[in-house]
This record gives C-alpha cells, sequence and structure tokens, in this order.
C-alpha cells in the first residue's frame, strides 16, 4: 500500500515538473542546444528585436523612453516603473524582469500590469536586454537562469 502511494506521489510530482519546466519548447530551436541558465552575450541585433517587442507591448503604458509615461499611463495607480531608473530597476535580476512580463505585476503586488506569456524564448531574453539599456550605458549579457 505504502509503495502505490510512493508511486502516485512521485508521478503526480514528476507530471509538474514536465508541467513548469517542458512548456516553452515550441519549435526546439537547433542553435545553442538546451542549456537554461546561461549568460546570453547580448548583440545589436538583438537590442533591435527588444526594442521592436517593448514597442508593441509596453510603451503603451512604460512610454517610447521607459519612462513610465506611456498613454495608458494617466490612469493607472501606481504608474508603470520608470524603466530609465537605475535605482529601481537594478534591484531586479533579469530573471524577475522576464517572470514579471510573462506572469504579469501581479507577482509583484501590481495587478495593473498585464501578463505576457507569448513572449518567451529568445524573443524574451531580447526584450530584457532592451530593457536593461534603458537605464544601462552598456548591456554586455543578459541571464534569465531557468526562465525560458
Ligand atoms: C497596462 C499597462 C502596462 C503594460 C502594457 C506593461 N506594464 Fe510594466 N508595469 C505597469 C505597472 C502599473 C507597473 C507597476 C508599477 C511599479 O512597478 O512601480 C509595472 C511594472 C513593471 C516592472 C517592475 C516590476 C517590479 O517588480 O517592480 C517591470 C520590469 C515592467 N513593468 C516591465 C514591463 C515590460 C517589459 C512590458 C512589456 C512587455 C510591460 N511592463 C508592460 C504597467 C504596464
Amino acid at each position: 500500500m505504502r509503495t502505490m502511494i510512493v508511486i502516485i506521489v512521485s508521478f503526480v510530482a514528476c507530471l509538474g515538473v514536465v508541467a513548469c519546466g517542458g512548456g516553452g519548447g515550441d519549435g526546439g530551436d537547433a542553435t545553442g542546444g538546451s542549456s537554461t541558465s546561461a549568460a546570453v552575450n547580448v548583440t545589436p541585433a538583438m537590442l533591435e528585436r527588444g526594442q521592436e517587442i517593448y514597442t508593441m507591448n509596453c510603451v503603451p503604458c512604460h512610454g517610447p523612453g521607459g519612462k513610465g509615461d506611456g498613454p495608458s499611463a494617466a490612469t493607472l495607480n501606481p504608474p508603470p516603473r520608470d524603466h530609465t531608473d537605475p535605482a529601481l530597476m537594478e534591484n531586479l535580476t533579469d530573471k524577475r524582469v522576464g517572470q514579471t512580463v510573462q506572469q504579469g505585476g501581479l507577482i509583484s503586488g501590481y495587478p495593473n500590469m498585464p501578463s505576457s506569456p507569448h513572449i518567451r524564448g529568445d524573443d524574451l531574453v531580447a526584450l530584457v536586454a532592451f530593457v536593461r539599456s534603458l537605464h544601462r550605458d552598456t548591456v554586455e549579457s543578459v541571464d534569465l537562469e531557468d526562465l525560458q
């Protein structure tokens, strides 16, 4: 009987791992293997891509320059985070910025920021790199750890 319970428990735990960790594999990118926790060097192309994603998804609230003054910001309290302020932004790890994007501001108690689960993989890396470029002179690398 006890063995049965152990088997069921490990089966459920296993499902959990698959559900959390295995969801991101769209397309199984041939380049770069599947290592999930490595710093990625930031290239100009990546920053350009990041800016495109930022323009489409973040500018309405965070503003074109990231200062938190987009057209939808006026009605938000608290206002969207100023991404140009290093004092505010350097408190957040790259992974945390990525998680905020994917899961929304609710994880930090700001339900007004929506989740964008469709931004992931290379796009998420590029976006986080661009966000860093708003408060850093140079962005050398981004490390989303195990976030995909
Ligand atoms: C509907 C408006 C809205 C949109 C769209 C939006 N945000 Fe936000 N964002 C907010 C608000 C409101 C906050 C909370 C204010 C704060 O953090 O001080 C916030 C906070 C943040 C924070 C700080 C979170 C923390 O833990 O302090 C980050 C990082 C961020 N946004 C990034 C982004 C990125 C990147 C995008 C585009 C993918 C985006 N946001 C899209 C409104 C928005």
